[in-house]
C-alpha cells in the first residue's frame, strides 16, 4: 500500500460537512466520528456533553442513516476518490460491524483512544489498551466479520500499557491499520521513537499521529517508520498551513 495522508477523528467536529471542506487539501483518508455506537457509550457522550466537551449526539437507532448520510455528502464530490474510514466506540463489536456493512464507509476503526472518565469507566476507549486479551477478541471479532476494512487507533504513553505489546496484539488479530496517536506527554512533538520501535517489531500499516503541523513534522513521522500520517487538530481551521501533496 502507498502512504496515505489521513485526516483524524474529532467528536463533535468531523462531520461530513467538516471532512467535505477538506477534500482539496490532498487527504486520501478522511475519518468521520468518533461516533457513539450503543446505549452504554451513548449515554456516556451525553454526560461528557454535559460537562462541556464535544461529542456527536446521535441516538444509537439513528447512527447508520446518520453515518450513510455523512458518506454521502463527501463521496458525492466527485473529484475526490479517497477512502471513508468511521472511527466508533461501543462495549461490544457488534454495532461496529454492523456500520462496516454501509457502502461507503471503507474503514471501521476501533477507538482504543478516548481517555474521557465516562468511556474509559465502560471498559471502552483507552481501557481496551489494559485489557490486552479482550482487545485482541474484540478485534479478531471485528475483522472476521466486518465488510470494510479495520482500524485500531490507540494512543501511546498510557500507563500501565506496553506500547509494543498492544501492537503485538493487534498484528496478531490481522487488523488492516495500526492509527498511533504518539502523545508524550509534557512535549509537544510525537514520540517518534515509538512509530519506530512498531515498525520495527510488527508488520503494521502504521499511521502516525500527533502534532503534524508542518511538512518538517510529516516527514519526520514518515522516516521514523509511518506507512502514513494523520492530522487532527491542524485541520480545525478548516485550513492546512501547509501542502499535504508535497509530503
Ligand atoms: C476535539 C477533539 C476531539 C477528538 N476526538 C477523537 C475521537 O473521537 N476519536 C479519536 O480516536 N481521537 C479523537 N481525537 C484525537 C485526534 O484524532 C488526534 O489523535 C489528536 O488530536 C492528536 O493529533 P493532532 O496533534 O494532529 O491533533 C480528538 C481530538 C480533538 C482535538
Amino acid at each position: 500500500m502507498n502512504q496515505i495522508e489521513v485526516l483524524a477523528p474529532m467528536a463533535g467536529i468531523t462531520d461530513g460537512d467538516f471532512c467535505k471542506g477538506l477534500l482539496n487539501h490532498g487527504f486520501d483518508m478522511v475519518t468521520l466520528g468518533g461516533y457513539n455506537a450503543d446505549p452504554p457509550t451513548t449515554n456516556a457522550g451525553r454526560e461528557i456533553i454535559s460537562r462541556g466537551r464535544p461529542e456527536f449526539d446521535i441516538p444509537p437507532e439513528d447512527l447508520l442513516e446518520h453515518i450513510d448520510k455523512q458518506t454521502r455528502l463527501i463521496k458525492d464530490q466527485d473529484f475526490w476518490n479517497g477512502q471513508i474510514s468511521v472511527n466508533l466506540r461501543s462495549v461490544n463489536p457488534e454495532p461496529i460491524i454492523e456500520i462496516s456493512r454501509l457502502k461507503n464507509v471503507d474503514v471501521v476503526e476501533i477507538n482504543a483512544h478516548c481517555r474521557q472518565p465516562e468511556i474509559t469507566d465502560l471498559g471502552c476507549g483507552q481501557e481496551l489498551l489494559k485489557q490486552p486479551l479482550h482487545l485482541e477478541k474484540f478485534v479478531k471479532e471485528v475483522v472476521k466479520k466486518s465488510k470494510s476494512r479495520v482500524s485500531v487507533k490507540i494512543r501511546a504513553n498510557v500507563p500501565e500499557v506496553d506500547d509494543i505489546q498492544i501492537a503485538k496484539t493487534i498484528e496478531k488479530s490481522n487488523a488492516n491499520y495500526l492509527h498511533v496517536d504518539a502523545m508524550k506527554p509534557g512535549f509537544d512533538t510525537a514520540d517518534y521513537d515509538l512509530i519506530e520501535s512498531i515498525h520495527d517489531e510488527t508488520n503494521l500499516f502504521i499511521i502516525g499521529n500527533n502534532s503534524i503541523k508542518s511538512i518538517e513534522s510529516a516527514r519526520k513521522m514518515l522516516s521514523s517508520g509511518a506507512d502514513g500520517i494523520s492530522i487532527a487538530r491542524a485541520a480545525i481551521s478548516g485550513t492546512l498551513s501547509f501542502d499535504l501533496s508535497k509530503i
